[in-house]
């Protein structure tokens, strides 16, 4: 960690979330919270709730949860020493010196890495509107974007050769190591440093925050690649990026266009559909997907109508599903992609294909038609067949009831018919769950390390708002009975904190530098207690919840005793307390 710990914990201290976070979002007390409009997913009624008690925050509709210094890095994107460092300006606390030096290193290496990329970008902002970029300004408009479109996304041009960029950013003091990690350049043994972008149209890349992250660069006419892209480096990162984002996160469409093209994007944002958002000429992610769910949870995509444009579709289907989102599919034809119909067919055409974007369901289905022949009776059952088991993909029964009529309807086939098809192999597969899983390389759930984590996050937070239940349970459960990692550190801090009487969650947040870690860390404290009935029904709740970690952790140990030495002391120690435990009262009072 860069700074002390103690530090860390009185700037966290000092600035009191409830603060803070009005500062950005219109909060209202109810009850003991805060509560406002989530300022990381789009809604209309407020489901992010800020606890002064507990110095943190929490959205039911996202589930986005921290303290305020997470606050600050989700919502501004900073780096944790970034945010901390606002924070200690805010609350006029002194930072020690930048004494660390791999801190000031790293540190300034990020900023210095963005700055490089900034001016490249202004370089090139200002060549397209010079003399010598007429070439670059004539494709531009050639290809109807307006100049203040231009404007909008940055666009430039990189110059006839690589050199003048060169040229300009040593004389701004860049070194050529810089120059090259940022990807503008690379170094030749014989040659030196040489720019990557030349005689091509520039699109910077921005990240949500509007900082360049990198380019892609456009060959004006025929030649290849097309598009040159800048690689990926330690500020840019292609699968937890999109393009267009810094723009489309602020609309107030209420859904996101995903396409392929930059120029898509801008075509579709210039026609008023500000939505836009494409992958960075690569396949969609799980991360960026995350990235959108923040802001929305229904993606339309806009992929291009030829047959990789289709595959491209079904897998970000299977992304989106994955993903918790929904997902439908706006049909271009006869044109190839946005930008192209856009400029065949205007906004108001656009909009409407839009409106009759197809459920992504049936657009798999649509996709799985085209390989039977269905004047054939053979292939007619056959497709029948495969619509069934793909109807088996839904778990939740009354959706699979509704999208099954709604099959049987569209493709003419008898309801009870279908029904009884997919009851059957619904049967086969042994199903409760969808039988087939996108293929995501998300890895299947491991339930039983989900419920124990899951029983240790119920007494976590149960402790974390009721601290005066600590001394009747720390004869029993100690930090060793949670999970190792983040889990266990975090209880080893609370409990220390118990120790001393109370208890501080927000503290056990920001001792993990990593953003993943956090917000591990900050759902330990955030889960829903049960809503027994009556102080007995609760108190029944309490006990059964710290019984079943203790149970956990006991059968944990048995399993390990062959490996581990220790294993064997603990189990035998466990056992008694667990008994001791099932016959010991816990009063909630
Ligand atoms: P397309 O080839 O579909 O081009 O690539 P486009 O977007 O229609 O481009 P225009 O309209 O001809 O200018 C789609 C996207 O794939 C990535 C880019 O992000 C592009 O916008 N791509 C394509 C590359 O990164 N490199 C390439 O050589 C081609
Ligand atoms: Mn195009």
């Amino acid at each position: 960690m860069y700074y002390p710990d103690e530090l860390i914990e009185e700037i966290r201290a000092k600035n009191n979330i409830v603060d803070v976070i009005s500062g950005y979002v219109r909060l209202q007390k109810k009850g003991s919270n805060y509560f406002g409009l989530c300022p990381f997913h789009n809604e209309k009624s407020p489901s992010f709730s800020v606890s002064a008690s507990k110095q943190m925050y929490y959205c039911f509709g996202c589930g986005a949860g921290g303290n305020v210094i997470t606050f600050l890095m989700e919502y501004e994107n900073y780096s944790f020493p970034e945010a901390v460092k606002a924070l200690a300006e805010r609350a006029g606390v002194a930072l020690p010196e930048e004494d660390s030096r791999e801190m000031k290193k790293a540190r300034s290496r990020r900023a210095r890495l963005l700055a490089v990329n900034k001016d490249a970008a202004t370089f090139f902002y200002y060549l397209l509107r010079d003399r010598k970029g007429s070439v670059g300004y004539q494709y531009l408009k050639n290809r109807q974007l307006s100049d203040e479109t231009m404007q909008r996304f940055g666009l430039g041009y990189s110059g006839l050769g690589g050199g003048e960029l060169i040229r300009y950013l040593r004389s701004k003091g860049y070194e050529e190591s810089l120059i090259r990690d940022a990807g503008l350049g690379s170094i030749d043994e014989r040659r030196g440093l040489s720019g990557k972008f030349w005689n091509r149209v520039m699109f910077p890349i921005q990240d949500i925050n509007h900082r360049v992250i990198g380019f892609g660069g456009r060959v004006m006419g025929e030649g290849k690649p097309k598009y040159l892209n800048s690689p990926e480096t330690e500020i840019f990162d292609k699968s937890r990026n999109l393009y267009g984002l810094n723009h489309a996160r602020t609309s107030r469409k209420g859904s996101f266009i995903l396409c392929e093209g930059y120029m898509d994007v801008i075509a579709m944002h210039q026609a008023g559909f500000d939505q836009a958002v494409a992958s960075l000429g690569t396949a969609f992610t799980a991360g960026q997907a995350s990235l959108l769910k923040r802001y929305s949870q229904e993606v339309l995509l806009s992929y291009d109508s030829d047959g990789a444009g289709v595959n491209a579709a079904l897998r970000a289907i299977g992304i989106l599903k994955e993903a918790g989102m929904t997902g439908k599919v706006i049909n271009l034809t006869p044109y190839k992609d946005p930008d192209e119909f856009i400029k065949a067919l205007g906004a108001e055409e656009f909009q409407k294909r839009l409106d009759n974007a197809e459920n992504s369901f049936f657009f798999e289905l649509e996709q799985l038609k085209k390989g039977y022949d269905l004047q054939d009776p053979q292939g007619k059952t056959e497709f029948h067949r495969s619509v069934a088991r793909k109807l088996c993909e839904f778990s939740d029964e009354l959706e699979r009831e509704n999208y099954i009529e709604a099959a049987a309807q569209r493709y003419q086939i008898g309801f009870e018919n279908l029904r009884r098809l997919v009851g059957r192999y619904a049967a086969q597969t042994g199903l409760a769950q969808p039988v087939i899983r996108p293929k995501s390389g998300i890895a299947e759930k491991d339930t039983s390390r989900e419920k124990r984590l899951y029983n240790e996050k119920l007494l976590l937070t149960w402790l974390a708002d009721q601290p005066q239940l600590y001394p009747q349970i720390r004869r029993f459960i100690s930090p060793a009975d949670f999970s190792e990692g983040i889990s266990r550190t975090a209880a080893q801090r609370l409990f220390a904190d118990l120790e001393g009487g109370r208890a501080n969650p927000a503290a056990v947040v920001s001792m993990f530098e990593d953003e993943a870690e956090q917000r591990e860390a900050a759902s330990l404290f955030q889960v829903r207690l049960p809503q027994a009935d009556g102080p007995q029904g609760r108190e029944k709740a309490f006990h059964e919840i710290v019984c079943a970690l203790k149970r956990q952790s006991y059968e944990r140990d048995c399993a390990d005793m062959g490996t581990d030495v220790d294993a064997l002391r603990r189990a035998v120690a466990g056992k008694k307390l667990l008994e001791e435990l099932s016959k010991t009262h816990i009063s909630l009072q």
